[in-house]
């Protein structure tokens, strides 16, 4: 509720009360010349599909392989006619879980190659229960640079109540793989605030992650999408999901323990040690998102390929981008789009914010009201999220994307090509 009446305040006062995000149906989009770009590559097959996941994704499906690939490489040759052989300054591969299609993914990497001057990072996420080493010498050779293992949790419990399929035991073996093979970064993603689990057990499972060495530990708490059928799975369950002064006091002993044990926060949710690259997926600024439910974002334009796999790989193969939905990316919007991601970042460059915003008032008093209640404050030339700050501002961001990113999400996946949809 206060979580709500503050999103929306906040919403009003930085985007105005007319300012409304419409996606509309687009088949084209006039593609600027671009000189560089990264890449974002969707694999929707998951083996086992979780069911508190939100993303596009469904069961694999072997005589659908075939078809997805062939559609994602023409993707990629339609790109390259717009484009030609730009720079691709880095490369994500998501899904789903994207090594279900492992000797594709060789296939796909290697006509990025040829097409395009890779100049950065190629990153992949995957799942403990997918991971072995000859899919760890493959992704080596395909020249993947950084690699992020979902494992939730190293306790059987709690694995089996994410409907996971493989145990703590499964899930040391797959890090210790990849961590022993040379990855730039090895991070893995962890989950908390999950049903019936007290704060020992958070710092179990992350003493677990220290032990094991990883470059980097990812830790998301639990959200329920109205879409996902989290919330039927876990009813039947009758287990309790945490509330919000638990999940507070979680994420000050996870922000502690990890600040204890030297390493150093990258995000609101992840925190790398040493000198290894930051695995992130989200905080690009302009992407080109390559397969179904794939969102790019090009400088005034933000757009999302058809969420349906069978109409991805129809409207691909017959030579056109399936593109379903476009919302213009006016330069308010652009400039908040920057900050939303800077406030994931928790850090944000005192000189870039002026650079954008210069004396936009209800900005500078926004900042200052959240120095005083101590959510912000000046490091050198950063303006740094304190720990309470990350906390709220997490909080914050997750109320925006369950309340208007999920909207648009579940009416693209519930359509394949919508006229309109307006938050
Ligand atoms: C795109 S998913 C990758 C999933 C990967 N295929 C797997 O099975 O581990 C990235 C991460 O998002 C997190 N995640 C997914 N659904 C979530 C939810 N409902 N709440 C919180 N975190 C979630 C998980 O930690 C997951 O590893």
């Amino acid at each position: 509720m206060i979580v709500d009446f503050a999103t929306r305040t906040i919403r009003r006062i930085l985007v105005g009360k007319e300012q409304r995000f419409v996606f509309t149906r687009k088949e084209n989009i006039a593609i600027p010349p671009l000189s560089q770009i990264d890449l974002y590559i969707h694999i929707p097959f998951c083996r086992n599909k979780c069911p508190y996941c939100p993303y596009n994704r469904i069961d694999y499906d072997v005589n659908l392989v075939g078809p997805y690939t062939r559609a994602v490489l023409s993707e990629i040759e339609q790109y390259f006619l717009r484009l030609g052989k730009i720079k691709i300054s880095s490369i994500y591969i998501g899904g789903g879980t994207p090594t279900t299609v492992i000797d594709e993914l060789g296939v796909i990497i290697k006509s990025i190659r040829e097409k395009f001057a890779i100049t950065g990072d190629i990153c992949i996420e995957t799942t403990a229960g997918d991971l072995n080493e000859d899919i760890i010498r493959k992704l080596k050779d395909f020249g993947v640079d950084l690699i992020s293992i979902g494992v939730q949790s190293f306790d059987d419990a709690f694995l089996k109540i994410l409907g996971r399929n493989y145990d703590a035991a499964k899930a040391c073996s797959a890090v210790n793989i990849a961590l022993s093979s040379n990855f730039r970064s090895v991070n893995i993603d962890l989950m908390f605030a999950l049903p019936g689990q007290n704060i020992a057990n958070v710092l179990d499972d992350l003493n677990e992650a220290l032990k094991i060495g990883a470059n980097q530990v990812t830790t998301y708490p639990l959200f329920t999408f109205p879409y996902s059928s989290v919330g039927r799975y876990l009813k039947i369950r009758k287990v309790k999901m945490p509330g919000i002064f638990r999940l507070r006091k979680m994420y000050k002993e996870i922000h502690n323990f990890f600040k204890q044990n030297g390493y150093q926060r990258v995000s609101v949710w992840g925190f790398k040690k040493g000198g290894s690259p930051r695995f992130s997926s989200v905080t690009r600024d302009t992407y080109i998102g390559i397969g179904a439910g794939a969102g790019s974002r090009l400088p005034d334009v933000f757009y999302l390929n058809t969420f349906s796999v069978k109409d991805y790989i129809e409207a691909t193969l017959t030579g056109r981008l399936p593109i379903a939905l476009a919302m213009d990316m006016t330069p308010k919007l652009i400039k908040y789009y920057w900050l939303y991601w800077r406030f994931y970042d928790t850090y944000i460059d005192s000189q870039q914010l002026c650079e954008k915003f210069g004396k936009d008032v209800k900005l500078k008093v926004m900042f200052s009201l959240a120095k005083l209640l101590g959510l912000a404050k000046e490091n050198g030339n950063q303006i740094e999220l304190t720990e309470r700050g990350a906390f709220y501002i997490h909080l914050l961001q997750n109320h925006f994307i369950l309340n208007y990113i999920d909207r648009v999400w579940s009416a693209a996946m519930k359509e394949s090509w919508p006229d309109k949809i307006e938050i």
